[in-house]
């Protein structure tokens, strides 16, 4: 191995990798460095290029934490974590998926059916409601809906100590037709974190770090697959050019100014609000 050169260093390198008793491993590790060799043999990396990248590198492992990965804000960034998600998803099989996002935190309070979540914050009012059914639309009664959005600041509860706790997170179950209901306020875009490596990227690609607004679904039942996905206000100016590459055509959704007298009574609600209604289909496990 004493012989290298700008190609046969490639070879060299991924017969070291050869040996790993998982062929999972083997075949993972062989296809990075190939494809990082070929990388840098077609932009010509330069070492103070590479020395930048390491620095950013740096950079991004002293601003993470256990609530901020930068990391993973490259990954979601850069398309990667959708690629993954869209990589794992069959189209027969339900609702779409999409980015659980960093701001999931278990254990949110459950509440019952037409829970009212908007307590003092501002916003447009919004009624959402639902089914939950199976792939032949059978309602699935029992469903456990994890949903968190941000507040009219822009910001998640987890990361803004000025709103309540498990302020606009909460769980709720589908009642005995498989329906939802509750009452929150239209979600608004917001950026994804750029005081770090990963803004700095944007800024020198000159893109914005706005997310499309959104709110966040995670619905369990026994017997399903788990859904994670995002449902996205059909008039939001970021479709188009979400920061984290997560909008999917089928989970755009009009957020109507429609009346609906009968759902205040339940949530206790007055108009105006928007009015929301978007089915969930889960696939079996
Ligand atoms: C979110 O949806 O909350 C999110 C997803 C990826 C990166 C940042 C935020
Ligand atoms: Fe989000």
């Amino acid at each position: 191995m004493r012989d290298v050169d700008k190609i046969k260093i490639t070879d060299a390198v991924i017969t070291s990798v050869a040996k790993s008793d998982d062929p999972r491993t083997q075949e993972i590790l062989t296809a990075v460095i190939r494809h990082l060799h070929d990388f840098v043999r077609e932009v010509n990396l330069t070492s103070e290029e590479w020395q930048t990248a390491m620095g950013m590198f740096l950079k991004a492992s002293k601003i993470s934490d256990d609530i901020r990965n930068e990391f993973i804000l490259f990954s979601d960034t850069l398309g990667v974590s959708s690629l993954v998600d869209l990589m794992a998803e069959d189209f027969s099989e339900g609702t779409e998926t999409s980015l659980l996002g960093p701001f999931y935190v278990e254990g949110a309070p459950v509440l019952g059916y037409g829970a009212n979540v908007i307590k003092d914050n501002d916003g447009i009012r919004t009624i959402m409601q639902g089914k939950i059914t199976d792939l032949d639309g059978a309602p699935i009664p029992g469903a456990v809906l994890d949903i968190w959005q941000n507040a009219a600041s822009g910001l998640y509860q987890v990361y803004d100590d000025s709103q309540d706790d498990d302020n606009l997170r909460f769980r709720t179950v589908s009642n005995e037709n498989g329906e939802y209901l509750f009452a929150t306020i239209k979600p608004v875009p917001y950026p994804v974190p750029d005081d770090g490596p990963v803004g700095d990227m944007l800024r020198a690609t000159n893109r914005h770090p706005l997310r499309s607004s959104h709110i966040h679904f995670k619905i369990s039942k026994d017997g399903f697959k788990t859904l994670i996905t995002e449902v996205f206000p059909d008039d939001d100016p970021y479709l188009d050019e979400d920061a984290v590459f997560g909008v999917r055509e089928s989970l755009i959704t009009e957020f109507s100014e429609a009346p609906c007298d009968e759902i205040p009574a339940v949530t206790g609600v007055e108009r105006p609000y928007c009015n929301v209604h978007f089915d969930f289909r889960l696939a079996p496990t």
